[in-house]
């Protein structure tokens, strides 16, 4: 949500900045701009819509040359996405150019002051009174820093604030409340992104920084406040993925290239999770084994997609661990008052690590004294930060709006999760355990297997270009399986899509079901239990008014066959596990019918990658 860079060195700014914006501009892309240091004046282009009108406007009108900037990309919040509301916003006298992610909630009462006192105000931004704010600081005779830190004390909300000033020309300062920033060490020159992939190519050394602080950068230096100019430590580490893990790699979406990356990323997500003796480990997660043995009951937070993952958890952990589990939306969570304690483990679930929701959600948990892990994606990102303990993906950067790999590898970690607990707990046999795992370490292998008949699935999703309408079905944990589904489809294809759980069809969504409505059916593997029989009445009773069925089933399953107006084989795995299989048809059908309808499948409209507004 909104994607912020920063540069001082000796490179060309402009140049560093757009580049950053392009690797940031999953974040949000209503409007982009940059501003520049350069004779004592700020230089500044902004320009509505993608990033390719910036870049066409600094094609027409390049700025000056310059070694200090800072840019934006923007997920409009105050005001339209227009280019009088693009940032950088400029202060009263153009001494000051400042980008801004997040909210300022006591922004009306800021604004009216400053009109008050005759400042013209041209957007209607959040951002423009901060920029004047700052510049006003500056004019009183303190430096940047100081000046950031002043303000910063007035201000309500989130935000990842980054400024620059034309009389301090080697100098950028930012600063974070709530709201993702990271600083790029390099040599003789410093960057500032939203991200690492902000500077990837530039620089694999980071620097981590802490809730309320500012980070001033020159080109030999970094230096980190809190909002008093006490200093305080950011934590250095090294990113383990490189430049190309952030380039498309010959395929037309990063979607496309996130869902075939899918068998690598689960793998990764698996790796060193068992000791020479074959236990489970998790070395990361920093729960004790007498912590472990005090949880009476989970509660899984998480929204969108990780939501989804969370609900297949569910099963997992109270069949494994036979502890119960409750699945929240993070934005409902602490407001419907639930009741937690020490012993109930708060589970966070999200890939980026930023989702605002999720983030107020576990600082509600935390002072209701509940320990909290996250299941995370993003090193170093806010709630594995503020969290007990975390469990890591592994799926490197996912960059396409719409999660894949970032789904996948969470259920992993779930899994990971739940057989743990139930190691520790001794409510699974260590062979059991080992088998699961076993099962678990054969998956990457079956879904080279599923994207190996991509194209049938591809085929199946040209023949819906005209469809208005798309329904899907599945039954436990293929349940969740068909909520991501139909969410895949909104997100890119702008379908109506709807996920539902087969026996609850007949209660009421029936009604919805015409000639020729396409229904996607995530049928579950044969077992000893009801749910595959009972699957095909569902599906009986959605063809006999009339639907099109595509069912995705086992190998094998030849039971299914007369029901099925479109077949899609499934490798054969056990139903906890069968989301991971499930789902890779479903990623490849959306993100086909959404190429075959034209749209951006990477940056779908008004969604934008990590939300991080409540
Ligand atoms: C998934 O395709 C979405 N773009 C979205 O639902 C996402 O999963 C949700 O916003 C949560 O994000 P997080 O995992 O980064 O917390």
């Amino acid at each position: 949500m909104c994607g912020i860079v920063g540069y001082v060195g000796p490179q060309q700014a402009q140049d560093v900045v757009v580049e950053g914006l392009r690797r940031l501009e999953y974040r949000g892309y209503d409007s982009a701009g940059v501003a520049l240091v350069s004779g004592g004046a700020i230089a500044d282009a902004k320009k509505a819509g993608k990033l390719a009108n910036l870049e066409k406007e600094l094609a027409d009108r390049p700025l000056p040359a310059s070694g200090t900037g800072i840019g934006h990309t923007r997920w409009a919040t105050h005001g339209a996405p227009n280019d009088v509301n693009a940032h950088p916003h400029l202060g009263h006298d153009r001494r000051v150019g400042l980008v801004h992610n997040g909210i300022i909630e006591n922004f009306a009462d800021l604004r009216a002051r400053l009109e008050a006192d005759g400042h013209v105000l041209l957007s209607e931004t959040d951002t423009e009174i901060v920029a004047h704010l700052v510049e006003l600081q500056v004019a009183s005779g303190v430096d940047l820093t100081t000046a950031m830190q002043r303000v910063c004390q007035v201000l309500e909300g989130a935000f990842t604030l980054v400024a620059v000033d034309a009389e301090d020309p080697d100098r950028v300062v930012a600063a974070r409340r709530n709201s993702p920033l990271v600083v790029g060490l390099g040599e003789g020159e410093n960057f500032l992104g939203s991200d690492v992939a902000a500077f990837i190519e530039h620089t694999r050394d980071a620097l981590e920084l802490g809730q309320d602080t500012v980070v001033t950068i020159t080109r030999d230096g970094v230096e980190v406040t809190d909002f008093h100019g006490a200093p305080v430590e950011g934590t250095r580490y090294h990113v383990d993925w490189d430049l190309s893990a952030a380039e498309k790699d010959g395929h037309d979406w990063f979607m496309r290239k996130e869902i075939f990356e899918q068998p690598r990323a689960v793998a990764d997500s698996l790796l060193g999770r068992r000791s020479q003796a074959g236990l489970l480990q998790l070395d990361e997660m920093r729960l004790s084994d007498d912590e472990i043995r005090d949880i009476d009951k989970v509660i899984i937070i998480a929204a969108g997609t990780s939501f989804y993952a969370g609900m297949v958890a569910k099963y997992a952990i109270e069949h494994w661990t036979r502890i119960p589990v409750e699945v929240e939306l993070s934005s409902e969570f602490r407001y419907r008052d639930p009741i937690l304690d020490h012993s109930t483990l708060v589970v966070a679930i999200s890939q980026s690590g930023e989702t605002a929701d999720t983030l107020q959600a576990i600082r509600h948990a935390r002072t209701q004294r509940s320990r909290v892990l996250a299941i995370c994606n993003t090193n170093g990102s806010t709630i594995p930060r503020e969290s007990d303990a975390v469990i890591y993906t592994h799926a490197g950067p996912e960059i396409g709006v719409a999660s894949t790999k970032g789904f996948l590898t969470q259920l992993v970690a779930c899994y990971l999760l739940a057989l743990y607990v139930a190691q520790v707990k001794g409510t699974r046999y260590g062979d059991e355990i080992d088998e699961v795992m076993r099962q678990l370490e054969a998956i990457p292998g079956h879904i080279e297997t599923v994207l190996a008949g991509a194209e049938q699935v591809y085929d199946l999703a040209r023949e819906h270009v005209g469809t208005r309408s798309v329904l899907f079905l599945g039954r436990h944990a293929g349940y969740p399986v068909a909520l991501e589904g139909a969410l895949k489809l909104k997100e890119i294809a702008y379908l109506h899509a709807e996920g539902f759980a087969a026996g609850e069809l007949k209660h009421g969504p029936i009604a919805l079901v015409e000639e020729g409505l396409p229904i996607l059916c995530v049928v579950p593997p044969r077992g000893r239990d009801q749910l595959h029989e009972k699957m095909i009445s569902g599906i009986q009773e959605v063809r006999a008014r009339g639907a099109r069925t595509i069912c995705l089933a086992e190998e094998g399953d030849t039971r299914i066959e007369p029901y099925a107006d479109a077949l899609v084989r499934l490798p054969r795995v056990p139903v906890l596990l069968q989301p991971l299989v499930a789902t890779v048809p479903l990623q490849l059908f959306a993100c086909e019918l959404a190429t075959a309808l034209g749209h951006d499948v990477d940056q779908p409209r008004n969604l934008a990658k990590s939300v991080t507004v409540e």
